[in-house]
């Protein structure tokens, strides 16, 4: 009785592990991610606008907000990086879905791109530096 359980023990933890392996092989991030910042720096590097303060709680946990104030997404692209984010495990919130993705595209979208170099706007690829 005890070998049996054993034996289903051991097989389970086999097939959870091969599980977990395979998992973690699929979601290797692309990117590197920093650790995080104190929050009154991510605050700071987030550009004052309506919404700031939610973005920051929400956004400034797992990587640098420079992942995100270096890009210049159209409203629908931020939405859909949103939603992304929280597949991945971002608290957002369905108060401040809307406000999040407005403060995104207002002050991170493709005509603040423009604004600053307008070749680079036309081009509308990553963002300068
Ligand atoms: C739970 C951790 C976590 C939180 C919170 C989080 N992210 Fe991410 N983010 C990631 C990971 C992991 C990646 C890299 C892997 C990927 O892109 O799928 C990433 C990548 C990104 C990228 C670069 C890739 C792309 O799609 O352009 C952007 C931009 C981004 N995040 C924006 C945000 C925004 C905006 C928020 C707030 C709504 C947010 N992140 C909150 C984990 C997180």
């Amino acid at each position: 009785m005890t070998r049996a359980k054993t034996a289903l023990a051991c097989t389970v933890a086999l097939v959870l592990g091969g599980l977990a392996a395979s998992l973690s092989a699929q979601e290797a991030p692309p990117v590197e991610l920093l650790p995080p910042l104190p929050p009154e720096q991510v605050l700071a590097a987030f550009a004052p606008d309506k919404g700031r303060d939610q973005t920051a709680a929400s956004c400034g946990l797992c990587h640098a907000p420079a992942m995100i104030t270096g890009k210049h997404y159209s409203a629908d692209k931020w939405a859909e990086t949103v939603d992304h984010m929280v597949d991945k495990g971002a608290k957002v919130s369905d108060a401040d879905y809307d406000t999040i993705v407005d403060y995104l595209a207002r002050n991170y979208g493709p005509e603040k791109l423009a604004a600053i170099s307008p070749v680079a706007g036309a081009a509308s690829g990553s963002a300068p530096r």
